[in-house]
């Protein structure tokens, strides 16, 4: 009988160290019809996916042997996990492995807009040599404010402390003793406060009806007319809408978004301003990040398979 069915592109040794042990089919397209991912899921034990497969109820009517499900990567708004517990299935995933990777692109991210790298590098390579139109921004002294201080806000947060940045932070599930915060010493912030004072706002946020829009038009009237918006975590986050009027006006100085409200999104004002920078969903995707990913998920789901509990279960409350 079929064991483990891989639904997108995710390969590399530790698939095939799971190949050698489990039946494994690898069909990197199958995402994209749902209905024959329905058919051919029934048969197997596990089902391993990235972020584009929509696990959901429907699917999971039919998976009557399914005992686990493994996300390749952190964020669970594809999975519904509920219906997954309900359906017998575990939902294994890996929330630390490609968090240094998505803190870097955000900090490139910063760089990249505080000091003008990709305008001044396609105009240089347009053969000019417009030194004085690329003035920049220092970061140093500046106040750098996460929202979400997870692990990939703290990495980035400790990165841009590295910049002699000062850390504001702002996560309604951590409290002021928190370790994280000492290490960085940072300050615990409402949001409103964390807004009107940083020169930074990067948010680090999971998807979840809480969390929708959550950056919306208030909250960049509160930013700094100097302040520059990053979003590497979820474009669900961030009315867009109201990002592109804020930045219009001149509310708001620059943003760097890995991420967006729909993926691959539809073309629209924000990309023809010049002080956006806009990555095709890149954070997590390193050689070095990818490799952990694939080996912590095969790994748990090869766990499960024999009988062994998770190292990365999700627990649905
Ligand atoms: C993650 O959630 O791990 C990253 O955003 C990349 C992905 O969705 O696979």
């Amino acid at each position: 009988m079929p064991d483990v069915l891989i639904a997108e592109d995710i390969r590399g040794n530790a698939v095939d160290a799971l190949s050698s042990r489990f039946e494994v089919t690898f069909q990197p397209d199958l995402w994209r019809d749902p209905g024959a991912l329905a058919t051919q899921l029934a048969e197997f034990r596990a089902l391993i996916v990235r972020n584009q497969t929509k696990v959901d109820a429907a699917l999971l009517r039919s998976a009557k042997r399914l005992v686990v499900i493994g996300r390749a990567g952190v964020g669970l708004d594809n999975v519904d996990v509920a219906a997954a517990t309900r359906a017998g299935a575990i939902v294994t995933y890996t929330p630390d492995q490609n968090a240094i990777s998505v803190a870097e692109l955000a900090i490139g991210l910063m760089i990249s807009l505080a000091r003008n790298i990709p305008a001044a590098s396609a105009d240089t390579k347009d053969g000019n040599w417009n030194r004085r139109r690329f003035w920049g921004t220092e970061l140093y002294g500046k106040s750098f404010g996460i929202i979400g201080a997870g692990r990939i806000g703290f990495l980035t947060a400790r990165r841009a402390q590295a910049l002699g940045m000062k850390i504001l932070a702002c996560d309604p599930l951590i409290s002021r003793d928190n370790v994280m915060l000492s290490e960085l010493n940072a300050e615990l912030l409402p949001l409103e406060d964390l807004l009107t004072r940083a020169d930074v706002v990067s948010c680090h946020l999971p998807s979840t009806p809480k969390t929708t829009k959550l950056l919306d038009a208030s909250c960049f009237a509160l930013m700094k007319s100097t302040a520059l918006f990053l979003n590497a975590s979820r474009g669900q986050v961030v009315d867009e809408a109201a990002l592109l009027t804020a930045l219009q006006r001149g509310e708001i100085a620059g943003a760097g978004l890995d991420v967006r409200a729909s993926e691959p999104p539809e073309v629209s004002e924000l990309e023809k301003l010049p002080n956006v920078l806009l990555t095709p969903h890149i954070g997590a995707l390193t050689y070095e990040a990818q490799d952990r990913v694939t080996t912590a998920i095969c790994e748990d789901v090869a766990r499960v398979l024999d009988g062994k509990a998770p190292l990365n279960a999700v627990v649905h409350c």
